[in-house]
Formats: C-alpha cells, structure tokens, sequence
C-alpha cells in the first residue's frame, strides 16, 4: 500500500503552509470542535488561504451520520467540488469523522489529518480507518481511505487535560509493549511528565505504520495493536453504560494490559518478572479502577461482542516477552473473570 507522508514537526503552520504551497486546491474547509477551535486552530490561521471553518461541537456523542449531514451540508453550500481539501484539526473524533465525510463527499476529496490529542496523535491518525458511531455500535458505519497528509506537531499537547494525555499515553504503552522492549525500559523508569513527547510520537508512529504496512485491511498481523484492547474494550463499554462511572478509553486499556498481561503468564508466555514491571508501571500512572466481583460477572461477557472476533470465540493478543506479541490467542470467559481478579488484586 502506499505510504502517507506523515510530517513530524515543531511548526505545524509552517509545514501546513509548505505543503500547501505544491498544491492547488480550490475550496478549504477547516474542521473544528470548540476546544480545537479555542487551542488549536490560532495556532495555524495565519498560515491558511481563505478557507471555511466548521465547526461542531466536542465528544463522542457528536461522532454520527447527524453531524456529518451538517458537515456535508457546509461543503455542499461553499460549493466544495472534487479538487477541494478537509484538514481536520482535533482529536479522533474530528479526524474520524472528518475524513469519512472527505472520503465519501463527491466519492472523495482529499484530507490532511491534523491531530491534537495524544490518541488521535499516535493512533487515530495512522492506519487510513475512518467512520462515525452508530446505533449504538462503536465506528459501525466507515471506510478505509489513507489522508493526503497527517501533520503531527506536539505543540497541540500543551493544552491538553491530564487525563487526555495520560489516556493517550496507554496507546504508547501498548506500541512499546508489543513492538519495542528497548523502549519499554526507557518509559517505565519516568512519570508521566517526565515524558518526552517529541521523541515518543514519531516512535509510536513509526511502529503503527509498521504494522499497518504489513497488513492493511486487518486480515492478520495487525491483529498485534489490538493488545490490551480485548478485555480493555469490555472494560469500556461496561463504564459506559454507567453513568457515573466515566472510564477513558486509554484508562480501560490500561487495564486491559495487565489483564491480558496476567493471562499471558498463566498460559506460561510471559515471565512472570516482566508482569510485574507492567503492573507496577500501570498502577503508578493509571491508579486502579474498582471492579467488583459483580463488575467482572457483567464485563466478561462484553468480550464476546468484540468486533475482531469470528465465530463466538474470544482471541485476543497475548505477549511472549514485552516486545513478542502473539495473535489469535483464545481465552474463555472464566479467563477474562480470573484477569480482573488478578488487576483487583484478589488472585
Ligand atoms: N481511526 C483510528 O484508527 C482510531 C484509533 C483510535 C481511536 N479512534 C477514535 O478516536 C476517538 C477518540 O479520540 P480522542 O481521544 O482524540 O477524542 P476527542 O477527539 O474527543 O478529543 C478529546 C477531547 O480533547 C479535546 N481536545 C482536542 N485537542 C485538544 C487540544 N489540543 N487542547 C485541548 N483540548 C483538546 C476535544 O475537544 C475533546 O473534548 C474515538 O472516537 C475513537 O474511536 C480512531
Ligand atoms: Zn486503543
């Protein structure tokens, strides 16, 4: 498949401006959410031709076909036709949403990714995945399509919460873990803001657009970045559905991490040394979510509902060593049920 370029850079307006420079677009959009619009869009104004904001409101609940009818709806009256451009500045729910309705508007114009959290930085913005929430069901409704551009700058960071970052953190994390050890030791040894962003977002990139290279459509290999992701998105869902009990994606795949940690010790993969660094890491970042017994008895099953599993069957990633991922590893409910024990402390 071809590569997306991805620019790494200091100075997002100056890149922006640059890249813009080769091109000849005839109508731009800027997508926006209203903490985009306040942080993150002054930051490049300056340096865009005439362009269209539009701007939508921010969160998950906006990621649907009811916004991007109004999306569409903007293009439609700016006369955006086939040689227009969308440069989506936010985090995965602008870049997701944004770049389905480029890859769908006239059967498709072009997008320049413009990530502004540390999630849509090292994982939304890589891979070519686009789509909006349906029903109820998470990205139901997408496409695959690569963007023109994916513009990273870690400049965006610096107004981003805590909790935004740290949850972004997890997916870093997750690429040391299933891809470099090396790195791995680095990371675990510094708090979160000790951190070196500018070195650790082109790193976990780099290791995204490995795996997706290998194995773009999902068929296989790509199965790796799902690590932490099978129990962590039962995880999820279950915080969910309870209102007062809001869980961060990053936060439930944190522990999922040392769940399925736990299992890949149990089936006599993982040396037990290498879970405690895992654990004592996690912990110190994420603190622990409380799950109890009853919890666990309605989370377990969540699992089945899992997007990537075929015929009723359970797989998730499991780990060698830190850095040795294996795929398609089956695990039963009872698996999942003894993991939360075990991240509760109770095995
Ligand atoms: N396409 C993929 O491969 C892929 C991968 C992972 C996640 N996703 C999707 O990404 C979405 C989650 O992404 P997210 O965590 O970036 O969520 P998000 O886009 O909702 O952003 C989180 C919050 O941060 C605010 N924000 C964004 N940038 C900011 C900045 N620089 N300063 C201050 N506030 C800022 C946003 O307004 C929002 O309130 C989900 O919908 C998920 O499905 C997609
Ligand atoms: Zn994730």
């Amino acid at each position: 498949m071809e590569h997306t370029s991805v620019y790494n850079t200091a100075d997002a307006a100056l890149t922006l401006q640059e890249w813009l420079q080769h091109k000849d677009y005839s109508r731009i959009a800027v997508l926006v959410d209203e903490q985009t619009r306040k942080h993150c869009y002054p930051l490049i104004q300056t340096a865009l031709p005439k362009h269209t904001l539009v701007a939508i409101k921010s969160g998950e609940e906006q990621k649907n076909m009811g916004t991007c009818q109004v999306i569409w709806q903007k293009l439609t009256e700016g006369q955006f036709d086939r040689n227009s451009l969308v440069i989506n500045l936010g985090g995965g729910v602008i870049g997701d949403m944004g770049g389905f309705c480029a890859a769908t508007y006239k059967r498709g114009i072009d997008f320049i990714q413009l990530p502004t959290t540390l999630l849509s930085q090292v994982d939304a913005s890589v891979g070519g995945k686009l789509g909006v929430d349906f029903e109820g069901f998470k990205n139901h409704i997408g496409v695959f399509r690569e963007p023109a551009a994916v513009i990273v700058a870690t400049q965006f960071l610096q107004t981003l919460s805590m909790r935004e970052l740290r949850s972004g953190f997890a997916e870093i994390i997750k690429h040391c873990l299933i891809a470099d050890a090396q790195m791995w030791e680095k990371i675990r040894k510094r708090d979160l803001d000790q951190q070196k962003w500018d070195e650790l977002v082109p790193h976990s990139i780099k290791i995204k657009q490995r795996v997706v290279e290998q194995d773009p459509t999902e068929k296989g290999w790509r199965k790796v970045l799902n690590f932490g992701h099978t129990i962590g998105h039962a995880i999820e869902s279950y915080f969910l559905a309870q209102p007062k009990r809001k869980l961060l994606h990053g936060e439930a795949i944190a522990a999922g991490m040392i769940a399925e940690g736990y299992l890949s010790v149990q089936r006599n993969l993982l040396p037990e040394k290498q879970l405690h660094t895992i654990e004592e890491f996690i912990y110190s970042v994420y603190g622990k979510a409380t799950i109890t017994n009853e919890d666990m008895e309605a989370i377990a099953p969540l699992a089945l509902q899992d997007k990537k599993n075929q015929k009723g069957k359970i797989r998730c990633v499991l780990l060698e060593a830190v850095g040795q991922p294996l795929v398609d590893q089956e695990i039963s409910l009872r698996d999942i049920k003894e993991a939360l024990q075990f991240y509760q402390g109770a095995v």
